[in-house]
């Protein structure tokens, strides 16, 4: 008889074995404990504090370069002075395709959709940012359609406790899809609980795939998709909805993302419609985890604000609706100054990732104070040291919702001037070098603008219908969930969402 754990125990230990073998050659200090056996310790701790080594490394290295181990190999982390070797990067010698291949892995786990990525490039980068407007009317239709929907609030109450984060992967997934294929598709209950899952899965799957060599990383994956069911039931149940916007955008105008897809997409995925859904769930992958790690964090955030500063959040949007006529149309979206704060703030606070991004070098590289960088080396910058620098943020340790409203109206939050230069810099799509949510350089996350839409309608339909608490006895500060480098809102932590009486 085989004995689970022992074989399971046993492969780790080969993991982090074969990692000790694999070592960065460049001349950098570790963080974490010293020796072979301080080494395998350092890298299983950090498949669930990374975060609390990057605070280690930082702080024990003084701010310089360092090397952190773990379970996806070594990462360079790279201190503030080296956000601009990111930033210019143009790919030639610190690229970032091939470092997301190796991350991501979604060759093995989608199939060839990395050599021509144009569901990526212009369609996410150009034209779905300039079809925002259109889709703004779609999005706000439902978002008010799913919000009570998700929330399922029995008839004879007026509150309901839920699972905040899966409650939010559900209503992000279904509005982010009536953007991306329309309805009634959005709707499609088995479809959404696929992607919802597909989705879930990958980041983790992705992460374990790089545990294992490349020759067995196919086999691998077969395995735990016959386990755990792959992408494909997905893929299958959204064939018909794309199959639908092919037909429809011969004769109309665009109106969902899979319309622009079209317009870029080769003959052979036009006459085959399984291969263009294959890269609408690969979006969806993209957009919807990250939309709701975000929106949940905002949630707890807003529901642990003080009333006075909440009053104020909910009276900025409505002044903003009233000023289009009492219509949410894209411009109403783009005066929800508070809301844009608050969600900037969300993102210095709590970030995604406690390194990253990341690139590989392709060829050895010097960096300015003299260090070789070895080629192959994975070199990462880390939110953290940038997002709470003192000289930057002050009181960094404090969330304050209102910190870029106030840099963004010079100092006050009752409709002053704005000044057009700090206003652009602290927008919360704005890019800088002491942010990096969003990534840096020409890699930046090209969906933020639609991210940072669909986020503002649901928060915004949400406060002007729900008063939100913490239940009682539970804590209003849950514990973050980390793996690997990623981090995510606690999975089991609730919220209550109470019909407003206004
Ligand atoms: C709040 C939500 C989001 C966050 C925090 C986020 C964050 C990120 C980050 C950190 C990167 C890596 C950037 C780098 O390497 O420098 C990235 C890349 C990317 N994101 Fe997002 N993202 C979000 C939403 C979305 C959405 C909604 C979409 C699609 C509609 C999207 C599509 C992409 C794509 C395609 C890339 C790869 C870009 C490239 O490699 O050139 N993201 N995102």
């Amino acid at each position: 008889m085989i004995n689970t754990p022992l074989l399971g125990a046993t492969l780790l230990l080969s993991f982090v074995f074969l990692r000790l073998l694999g070592r960065n050659r460049a001349k950098l200090p570790r963080v974490g404990r010293a020796g072979p056996i301080g080494y395998v310790w350092t890298v299983l701790r950090s498949v669930l504090d990374s975060d609390g080594l990057v605070t280690e490394g930082w702080e024990r290295f003084d701010g310089k370069p360092f090397i952190l181990p773990s379970m996806t190999g070594e990462w360079i982390v790279l201190g503030p002075e080296f956000v601009d070797l990111l930033r210019k990067s143009d790919d030639s010698v610190i690229n970032a395709p091939k470092r997301n291949v190796e991350l991501f892995q979604p060759a093995i786990m989608f199939g060839d959709i990395v050599s021509n990525p144009y569901h990526v490039g212009a369609l996410i980068r150009s034209d779905l940012t300039k079809s925002l407007r259109s889709l703004v009317p779609e999005i706000l239709e439902e978002a008010q359609l799913a919000i009570p929907d998700v929330l399922n609030i029995p008839g004879t109450e007026e509150s309901i406790a839920v699972p905040l984060f899966d409650t939010m992967v559900r209503l992000l997934a279904r509005v982010s899809n009536r953007a991306m294929i329309g309805a009634p598709g959005c709707r499609d209950e088995q479809f959404l609980q696929r992607q919802v899952s597909v989705a879930a899965q990958a980041i983790p799957m992705a992460q374990v795939l790089n545990w294992f060599p490349q020759f067995s990383k196919r086999a691998v994956w077969k395995l735990f998709s016959v386990l755990a069911g792959s992408k494909d039931e997905c893929v299958r149940l959204l064939t018909p909805y794309v199959q639908s916007r092919i037909d429809y955008a011969q004769q109309d105008n665009p109106s969902t993302i899979t319309d622009l897809l079209l317009r870029y997409a080769p003959e052979e995925d036009l006459t085959d419609a399984r291969r263009l859904a294959i890269r609408v769930v690969h979006l969806n992958m993209a957009s919807i985890h990250t939309s709701s790690i975000f929106t949940s964090h905002a949630l707890f955030e807003l529901a642990r604000l003080p009333p006075a500063q909440l009053a104020l959040i909910r009276a900025d949007i409505e002044q903003a609706i009233d000023s289009e006529g009492g219509v949410c149309n894209k411009v109403a979206v783009g005066k929800f100054f508070l809301l844009d704060s608050l969600l900037k703030e969300v993102g210095r606070y709590h970030s995604l990732f406690a390194v990253g991004p990341s690139r590989v070098v392709l060829h050895e590289t010097i960096l300015a104070n003299g260090t070789i960088i070895p080629r192959g080396s994975v070199v990462s910058l880390a939110p953290k040291p940038l997002h709470f620098n003192p000289k930057v943020y002050p009181d960094p340790m404090t969330f304050d919702p209102f910190r870029f409203a106030k840099l963004r109206h010079e100092g006050k939050l009752d409709g002053a001037k704005l000044d057009p230069a700090s206003d652009v810099r602290n927008a919360f799509t704005s890019l800088s070098n002491d942010y990096i949510v969003f990534g840096v350089g020409m890699h930046a996350c090209p969906g933020r603008f639609f991210a940072a839409l669909k986020i503002k309608i649901i928060l915004a339909e949400i406060l002007m219908n729900y008063d939100l608490s913490f239940p009682a006895g539970e804590s209003n500060t849950p514990k973050p969930f980390a793996f690997n480098v990623f981090t995510m809102p606690n999975p089991s932590a609730r919220l209550v969402f109470r019909k407003r009486k206004v």
